[in-house]
């Protein structure tokens, strides 16, 4: 007989923050893990973790509910509804931003909360990586999780782990017509990367090892912008990794966060490009330019579907230390590395490639500008009307360029 399946879910959501769009309110998060104990005591959660990123509150959670859950998903939609309570009474900036419906209707899809869940059975040892984002798209995961999963230069166990060798199955996301589909590395590597190459409309959802070992990674997807029919920000993505024996190992998953200078969407207004910032959760307020794009990355083990951290065995109420990765020294070099290359992004002011693509602006004030604009804009190839001609010579007109 099978054991019975884990879910590890994380649900986020920004609803409101001090000062601007920095950090929640530390009673924000406390009103969220109350929450939380209520549930864990109620037997809908086994254990939980609240954190942030920037403005976002996370919330960690595991269960064997499974995905898409009612009681879990209400669990944390009460969390939030709580958090904005306390946001609007503090007057906080952008307080209740994430909650785009009056009514939780089962489940935060579509709601405004993104959530990124994964099942699975729970090996003899599990250890787990939760990346946070602030300020960016879901896409933002791809360049890394490409080089983590698909390059054998970055993850030597692609190469020398039997099980790992096997390769894995990306599922695709088209974040604006919402489609999916699955492609198969190293076999159709080139392919993955030509699709996943238009980060505006294409992203990662799962990646599942071909070695029978289950979900590998799962990225939140869930384009706020297209929720809400109207530009609401980028999605702040979260990501749940599985490491180790035939996965990538944790090192192999934080490296090219040191190895590279990545560049992505979303910073100031949803619309510039900027490069990530690995760092702890405590050093993640966005001071420079509203960013620039932040990371963070938290490493818990689970113990029969429980969160195991730095604190001691059995810790109740979600009072977890989870490893800092990004936190450490050794990330120093690719902080700066990254406020350089957004130094460099910033010097090109309102200008591509400094500022998204038309498609992107969208949901921005320019498409009202191009409007106002319409009736002003003359075609080049027009000939001068004649009653705009004071002139009554016959003569034609030397053209001019
Ligand atoms: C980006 C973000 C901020 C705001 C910016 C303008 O995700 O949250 O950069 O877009 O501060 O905010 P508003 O429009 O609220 O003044
Ligand atoms: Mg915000
Ligand atoms: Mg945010």
């Amino acid at each position: 007989m099978s054991a019975e399946k884990v879910t590890v879910s994380i649900i986020k959501a920004d609803v409101g923050s001090v000062v601007g769009h920095a950090r929640p309110h530390p009673s924000m998060l406390d009103a969220a893990k109350n929450v939380l104990k209520d549930a864990q005591k109620a037997g809908t959660i086994e254990d939980f973790y609240v954190t942030r990123v920037g403005d976002d509150i996370n919330l960690y959670m595991t269960h064997y509910k499974g995905e898409n859950n009612k009681d879990v998903h209400g669990a944390a939609w009460e969390c939030f509804q709580q958090a904005t309570k306390i946001a609007k009474k503090m007057k906080l900036y952008a307080a209740g931003q994430d909650i785009l419906t009056d009514a939780f209707s089962g489940n935060v899809k579509g709601a405004g909360p993104g959530s990124a869940e994964m099942t699975f059975e729970e090996r003899g040892s599990e250890p787990l990586l939760f990346f946070m984002a602030d300020k960016t798209e879901p896409s933002a995961y791809t360049l890394p999780l490409t080089r983590i999963f698909m390059d054998p230069f970055t993850t030597t166990g692609l190469v020398i782990d039997k099980r790992a060798k096997q390769g894995f199955d990306f599922e695709i996301q088209d974040v604006m017509d919402n489609k999916k589909v699955v492609m198969s590395a190293p076999e159709e590597s080139w392919s993955i990367l030509s699709l996943l190459g238009d980060t505006s409309r294409y992203a990662i959802k799962r990646i599942n090892s071909r070695a029978g070992i289950g979900p590998a990674a799962v990225v939140s997807t869930d384009k706020l912008n297209m929720t809400a029919g109207r530009y609401v920000g980028k999605d702040d993505p979260v990501c749940i990794c599985r490491c180790q024996s035939g996965l990538p190992s944790v090192g192999e998953y934080t490296q090219p966060f040191i190895n590279n200078t990545m560049l992505v969407a979303g910073w100031m207004r949803g619309s510039h490009i900027g490069a990530f910032y690995p760092c702890s959760p405590e050093d993640s307020d966005p001071t420079y330019y509203d960013g620039p794009p932040r990371i963070c990355c938290l490493g818990f083990q689970l113990n029969n579907g429980k969160l195991q951290g730095l604190e001691p065995y059995g810790a109740k109420n979600g009072e977890h230390i989870p490893v800092d990765f990004f936190g450490t020294s050794t990330f120093d070099e690719a902080r700066k590395n990254a406020i350089r290359a957004s130094k460099f992004m910033r010097s090109q002011g309102p200008f591509v490639p400094s500022i998204l693509g038309a498609e992107e602006m969208e949901y921005t004030s320019r498409p009202d500008v191009l409007k106002e604009l319409t009736s002003r804009f003359v075609s080049l190839d027009e000939k001068p009307k004649k009653a705009a001609c004071k002139s009554s010579s016959k003569k034609k007109k030397p053209e001019v360029e």
